[in-house]
């Protein structure tokens, strides 16, 4: 691997970002397949005459031109991203996890809080695998099911599953939403799905870099956006335990709404939950 004095790499660094794009994923390209991480950089004294590793530099010109060129997410050019402590392999036919979205996590430790507990999780269109995954990882002894419409997609939460973890405590299923789960009916503790809920005139507002290159059915959630929320939420009942658990992700003014959904269809202890932006982003209910 060719080294460059970090003098240098500031320089070159520089040049980079006065084409255009934004220190954060000049930061994300760097450490993703440059080999220099931030902590590398912030560890370094500038006028030092040290040497870093990096990889081929022609080579991540021409990804950040693409990149600047037509505002394709960095995270689908460099082929992976992060989120929580996961490195995930994305393509164009999956969604790249949002930071919001490692908030359910954080919300089902709060639920379940012995890590050595025993409960049975479905995810409701799982992409790159991200929520399953990082649950399967913290709860050793839980059993995880995962769906997805797109056989594709899931192929990449499979891979992501088997590249972090050794464990078989994760199985994915293809196809429309709860249809894959007729076995498991009655015997789920916790349901998760964070589902396309864009509606359709912000759909069509979206901006150019996820409209043009993030998949259509990751996002489009219909006219009002709750296209998806309603059916998932309709049957619901039919496959959680009593006092089963749901987490819906949801629009940023989509919560009262999803709220009335589910205490229509019998759920207790309905909560809005807010993301670190004080945003009510998720919805929380028990069935009965
Ligand atoms: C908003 S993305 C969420 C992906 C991932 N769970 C995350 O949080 O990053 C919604 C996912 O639902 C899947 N999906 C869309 N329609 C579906 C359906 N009818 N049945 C099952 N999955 C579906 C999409 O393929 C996509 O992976």
């Amino acid at each position: 691997m060719p080294s460059i004095s970090v003098k240098e790499l500031l320089i070159w660094k520089k040049q980079q970002l006065s084409k255009g794009g934004d220190h954060q994923s000049f930061a994300f390209l760097l450490d993703s397949i440059g080999g220099i991480s931030k902590n590398n950089l912030n560890f370094t004294n500038i006028n030092s005459n040290d040497y870093l590793y990096i990889k081929n530099l022609d080579y991540l010109e021409s990804v950040w031109e693409d990149h600047l060129s037509n505002s394709a997410p960095i995270q689908y050019l460099c082929g992976i991203t992060f989120w929580r402590d996961l490195k995930l392999k994305v393509t164009n036919k999956v969604l790249i996890p949002r930071p919001e979205t490692e908030l359910i996590i954080d919300i089902v430790f709060d639920i379940f809080n012995k890590k050595s507990q025993e409960f049975v999780f479905a995810e409701l269109g799982t992409g790159s695998g991200a929520i399953s995954i990082a649950l399967s990882l913290a709860y050793p002894l839980c059993q995880g099911i995962a769906t997805d419409i797109d056989q594709d997609a899931l192929e990449i939460a499979f891979k992501n599953f088997t590249n972090s973890s050794e464990q078989s405590n994760l199985r994915f299923y293809c196809g429309h939403w709860w249809s894959p789960f007729e076995k498991f009916k009655g015997k789920l503790d916790l349901a998760i799905s964070n589902p396309p809920y864009i509606p359709k005139d912000t759909y069509e507002k979206l901006p150019k870099e996820v409209k043009n290159f993030e998949p259509k059915i990751a996002l489009f959630g219909g006219e009002d956006g709750l296209q998806h929320i309603k059916e998932i939420i309709k049957k619901a009942p039919q496959f959680l335990k009593e006092q089963g658990w749901i987490i819906l992700e949801n629009h940023f003014d989509q919560g009262e709404k999803v709220k009335q959904l589910l205490i229509k269809n019998k759920f207790t202890s309905v909560e809005i939950v807010n993301d670190l932006s004080g945003v009510g982003r998720f919805t929380i209910g028990r069935y009965k």
